[in-house]
């Protein structure tokens, strides 16, 4: 390879195996990368490493309330185990077999997948749910994969889940926040059900920590009969994998830029190395449709030799259409390079790859309880992450890994292990998701890992001046109730309510259809001139909420035009998913007695809806300098317009921000004006004091 890649001085070897060991395997893997074409379903399915232990697992979950089974991507997990419990009748009697995921992607490809091994139609006898979208039928569906999220919520109507037979917490080592929340449910569940039978899946060996968090102290204490204790201990399962041996390669010096330095790596690969799939894993949608468009630049000025790759995108809100490529098998002579986000890590499988891409990093969420901010940063991942990216090489046969940074960096800098999500996150969701559940102690809720007592006390300051939680911390108000019903997140929930009384239902239920989505914008790398303009066809002065209400009345008018969106600059699936979300939000809307009603051209009313929701985010302009410093209202932190915001440069004096992102600053996104006084009427509690306090120290506003 080129100069800059040394080969790791580590032993090559798989994952998981902390320090050392080679796990170097005798027998080919389940299927070759064209090998679907030719065995059926039913041989592919005895040749995964997951097959052999078919009756172990089955004897274990008969026999315990709870197993955990760890085994390698690939090895069969999520696609075959649900299907076993089925074949082995605890589907019977109308009963329902649940398999969770944390992500909505993973939940449809592999709903999909099962459905095709069982030859049945999916939504029949397999379906799945998601976020607005169900694609199950309550008389039919025996199994079904959901996000954990759904399953959460799904609780609000039937706290006990009665109708499953058989839970799997599918990706438990991602410790997604849903994740931890469900696992605390599910124990409190096994108390009162005692035939209910949990399966805990993961990936890694962090089932040690599960497996103890399951086996409280207690539980040994109360079971002393032997059969009943043998029972209620967690039985855990390792899946032996049968992957490849990987070679890893590092970099010689710490990269700059991780995306020019992943189009590099891959098209070195491209030119250097024999067939086989690639894939790299970037962080997020924007990255890598900027890495797309630098490779297929690079490989169309580089000439002959790179004609044969298949560049293809991988991350969550992909068409089915674009999905479907991603998992097809690649056609002879051509290498697929899939560029994804850590979706692949151990989510979904791809056949075929030989060759990964590591960038190191990954989207993450982090949360200060201290500042009140949250935010999405790009973040180095964990040594288990990397091992486990790694890992995706060697499926077909011995594979490589390219590693974008050194090896000093991963042996010394690199975490073992990433922090559950639960311990960075705001908990605004998940606290009202335990109150509506009847859970009040939420500081002594039984966690597999408790978030900060600091954290849970902003949440219940903030829902506390939204009206969601009374003087008790219960829920117990209308609103409150309302609030938590709507599957969104409580500031957008609130802001829904509020619009009923302001009489702007109509834009503000487009509005919160818009911000469910990543973005509406069509990618503008290398053509961000035309973007800009594009966005000045419809920015409003009041900001990116009120642009996004004249994109979709442009979209209407154009009768959904797909060409409309491409003129635009506009994401036509982002507008079709929009249009999908706004439907249900509106069955939910008039579910809660909300009227549907249009403001007209009174944007003011907007304005207000939108500050009842967020005013938690409130910021004023403190200077002009770097474009516009603002200061968070509550907590005095530093922030600027993000500069895909219609807002940026304009700097009206106070704004709200709906996300912030991180980069070299905080920077807000999806941004809109609003008057201040504003504030003290929305949330008397939050700001009363500190908006005192801010009107004597700000010259600039006052
Ligand atoms: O869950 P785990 O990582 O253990 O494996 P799995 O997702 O059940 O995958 C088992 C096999 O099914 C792999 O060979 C996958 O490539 C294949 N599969 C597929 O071809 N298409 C999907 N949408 C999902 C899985
Ligand atoms: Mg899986």
């Amino acid at each position: 390879m080129a100069q800059f890649w040394k080969p790791g001085t580590e032993k090559p070897r798989l994952l998981d195996d902390e320090e050392g060991g080679v796990l170097f395997l005798s027998s080919s893997l389940s299927s070759s990368a064209s090998g679907y074409g030719y065995a059926s379903f039913e041989k592919q399915r005895q040749r995964l490493p997951v097959y052999k232990y078919r009756t172990a697992i089955l004897y274990l979950v008969e026999s315990h309330a709870t197993t955990i089974v760890v085994g390698e991507t690939g090895s069969g997990k999520t696609t075959q185990i649900p299907q076993y419990l089925k074949e082995a009748g605890w589907a019977d009697g109308g009963r329902v077999i649940a398999c969770t995921q944390p992500r909505r992607l993973a939940v449809q490809a592999v709903a999909s997948r099962v459905a095709e091994e069982m030859g049945v139609k999916l939504g029949e006898e397999v379906g799945y749910t998601i976020r607005f979208e169900d694609i199950s039928n309550p008389d039919v569906t025996r199994i079904k994969f959901l996000t954990d999220g759904v399953l959460l919520r799904e609780m609000m109507d039937d706290p006990l889940l009665t109708k499953y037979s058989v839970i799997m917490v599918d990706e438990a080592h991602e410790r997604s926040i849903s994740t931890d929340i469900l696992l605390g449910l599910l124990k409190k569940i096994q108390k009162r059900r005692p035939e209910l039978r949990l399966i805990i899946s993961s990936a890694t060996i962090e089932a040690k920590s599960i497996s103890n968090f399951f086996q409280s102290s207690k539980r040994r204490r109360v079971a002393e009969d032997e059969e009943l204790r043998s029972r209620l201990e967690p039985a855990i399962l390792s899946v032996e994998g049968r992957g490849f041996n990987v070679q890893i390669h590092y970099m010689e010096d710490p990269v700059q830029d991780y995306v020019q330095a992943a189009v590099s790596t891959v098209l070195l690969i491209h030119d250097q190395e024999p067939a086989g799939d690639i894939l790299v894993f970037l962080t997020g949608q924007d990255d890598i449709d900027v890495a797309i468009k630098l490779l297929t630049e690079e490989a169309r000025s580089n000439g002959k030799n790179s004609s044969g790759m298949i560049i293809l995108p991988l991350y969550s809100g992909l068409s089915h259409a674009e999905q479907d490529l991603v998992f097809s098998p690649t056609p002879k002579g051509k290498r697929k390079v899939v560029i994804s986000t850590n979706i692949a890590e151990t989510s979904l499988t791809l056949e075929g790859i030989v060759y990964v891409v590591d960038s190191g990093f990954s989207k993450q969420r982090f949360y200060n309880p201290i500042s009140d901010i949250e935010n999405l940063v790009v973040a180095p991942i964990s040594k288990a992450s990397a091992r486990q990216r790694a890992g995706r090489a060697g499926r077909v046969r011995p594979g490589k890994c390219y590693r974008l940074y050194t090896e000093e960096y991963f042996v010394n800098e690199m975490s073992v292990q990433g922090i559950p999500e639960i311990q960075r996150s705001n908990l605004v969701s998940c606290v009202i998701q335990l109150k509506a559940l009847g859970i009040d102690n939420i500081l002594g809720f039984d966690w597999p890992a408790s978030p900060s007592p600091e954290s849970m006390i902003r949440a219940l300051e903030v829902l506390y001046s939204l009206g969601v939680l009374d003087d008790d911390a219960k829920l117990t108000s209308p609103v409150g109730f309302q609030v938590a019903e709507i599957p969104l997140e409580p500031m957008i929930s609130k802001m829904i309510l509020a619009s009923n009384e302001l009489g702007c239902s109509e834009e503000i239920i487009t509005i919160a259809a818009v911000l469910s989505i990543q973005s509406i914008w069509f990618s503008g790398w290398g053509a961000q001139k035309e973007l800009d303009e594009a966005k000045l066809r419809f920015a409003a002065a009041e900001g990116d909420h009120v642009t996004f209400l004249n994109i979709y009345k442009g979209f209407l008018q154009s009768g959904k035009s797909s060409k409309w969106c491409h003129k635009n600059f506009i994401n036509y699936h982002a507008m079709k998913k929009v249009m999908e979300t706004r439907e249900q939000l509106k069955r939910i809307a008039l579910r809660l007695g909300i009227v549907l009603k249009s403001c007209e051209r009174d944007m003011q009313l907007v304005r207000k809806a939108v500050t009842a929701g967020f005013f938690a985010n409130a910021c004023r302009l403190e200077a002009f300098s770097h474009g516009g410093m603002y200061k968070t209202i509550r907590g005095s932190q530093e922030v600027y317009i993000h500069p895909s915001s219609v807002l940026f440069r304009v700097n009206p004096k106070c704004v709200i921000y709906h996300s912030l992102v991180s980069t070299d600053r905080q920077y807000m996104r999806n941004v809109i004006s609003m008057d201040p006084s504003w504030l003290t009427e929305v949330a008397p509690n939050f700001y009363q004091q500190q908006q005192q306090q801010q009107q004597l120290r700000n010259p600039i506003i006052h």
